[in-house]
């Protein structure tokens, strides 16, 4: 990733967090002019590589044609005037110059600057000549720029930079299809200040939603109580997030996303029962409102959506993955119980996991058997939940 000096320079430093996320390996080689804006402290730190800009620090390793040649994407953000006018001109002056001539990689680049440089004809021509070389522009965008002024000529915003990033990669595996995920625990109101809830986290559910869209899934993300920290790590420009509290907030939700859903998973832990009234008020000891708290059954939102596409009200083909934490400690009963509830609720996959005091809810890991047709298990996954969540993808391609 080339930054060359800009303003905006400050804004690829979440660029580079963002492409770390997702799981890349990113060089960060800044000009000189960058450096004026963002140190090369700051540039180390995150993305967890040496940074030099010069063509003659560590020669031993030839790093002026290595970083280019190994490259599989050469982003430049921001790029400036001058950086699209040297690489127009094919200027090897620097590291990132050099890095630029030796890649057979695609580039991409976000143009950063005021509007009037912008629409300069050098500015202007420069830009054609780049195109007609097949590299590729994110940007700029219409909108402030530094000193008070506006119009074209604001860098992209890092999201959008990574999308456009992302895309020119390998298309994922998930390209192009829809998917609807719920995720986290729902709250069923008891009065005002209190609620029944459950223990999930949301951590499983948001990391099959980061792996979806990491692999090129449109998605949206029907959120319960879902830990905030859990609900930034999500941020991609290909997942929309929708906040539900309660269980029948959540059916809504999931039916509105599945009816053009090709693929549905119900990571969410859904309460079975709700207390058939909220009170508009607290409840006091006094009222003894709150010794017995009356239940009613809330609809299993999964088997719903299995009766609408059986119904076709979904799109042709859709699959469903349901999910259920167990607490039985034999494997055997667990998977058995599986089959059941599987059978049961008429989805294609059920991921089963045991959830005790060390596995499941609220923790970084797990570990779940895929139940599929007739019942046999047709994968097993095992560590973080985002490598968990890569292994169920899996099973749903496996199956589509
Ligand atoms: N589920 C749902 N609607 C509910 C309850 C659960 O859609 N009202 C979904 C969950 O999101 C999960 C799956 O059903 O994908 C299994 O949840 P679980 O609570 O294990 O199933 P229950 O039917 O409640 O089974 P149990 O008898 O074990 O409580």
């Amino acid at each position: 990733m080339g930054v060359t000096g800009g303003i905006a320079a400050y804004k690829a430093v979440h660029l580079v967090r963002l492409l770390i996320k997702e799981g890349h390996d990113v060089t960060v080689v800044p000009t000189e002019g960058a450096l004026r804006f963002v140190g090369l402290p700051t540039w180390e730190a995150i993305s967890r590589q040496p940074v030099t800009t010069s063509v003659h620090d560590d020669v031993a390793r030839v790093r002026h044609v290595a970083l280019g040649q190994n490259a599989d994407l050469v982003v430049v953000a921001p790029a400036t005037a001058n950086t699209i006018a040297s690489m127009a001109a094919g200027l090897a002056g620097d590291l990132l110059g050099t890095t630029l001539l030796a890649t057979e990689a695609p580039v991409l680049i976000a143009p950063a600057m005021h509007a009037e440089m912008w629409r300069h004809a050098a500015t202007q021509a420069n830009i054609a000549t780049l195109r007609s070389r097949g590299v590729h522009l994110v940007g700029p965008a219409d909108g402030e720029l530094a000193g008070g002024d506006a119009g074209p000529g604001r860098m992209s915003e890092p999201e959008e930079i990574l999308a456009a990033a992302q895309a020119l990669l390998a298309p994922g595996d998930l390209s192009g299809l829809r998917v609807a995920i719920s995720a986290g625990g729902t709250r069923e109101p008891i009065d005002p200040v209190r609620f029944l809830g459950n223990r999930s986290s949301g951590r499983q559910g948001a990391a099959l939603a980061a792996e979806a869209a990491a692999r090129g899934a449109l998605v949206t993300l029907v959120a319960a109580h879902v830990d905030a920290a859990v609900l930034d790590a999500v941020e991609h420009p290909s997942v929309v997030v929708v906040h539900v509290g309660t269980a029948a907030e959540l059916a809504a939700a999931m039916k509105d996303a599945s009816a053009s859903a090709d693929v549905v998973v119900m990571a969410a832990a859904v309460a079975d029962y709700r207390p058939r009234e909220a009170a508009d008020h607290k409840l006091t000891k006094a009222e003894g409102g709150l010794g017995r708290i009356e239940l009613v059954e809330n609809e299993d939102v999964v088997a719903a959506l299995a009766t609408a596409r059986s119904q076709g009200r979904a799109p042709a083909g859709q699959t469903i993955v349901a999910f259920a934490a167990e607490t039985l400690p034999d494997a055997d009963d667990r998977r058995e119980r599986a089959r059941g509830k599987r059978e049961r609720k008429g989805v294609d996959l059920l991921a089963v996991n045991l959830a005790d005091a060390e596995h499941g809810f609220e923790k970084s890991h797990n570990a779940v058997e895929v139940i599929g047709e007739g019942g046999a298990v047709i994968a097993e996954a095992s560590g973080t939940k985002r490598q968990v969540a890569g292994a169920i993808w899996n099973a749903v391609l496996g199956i589509r």
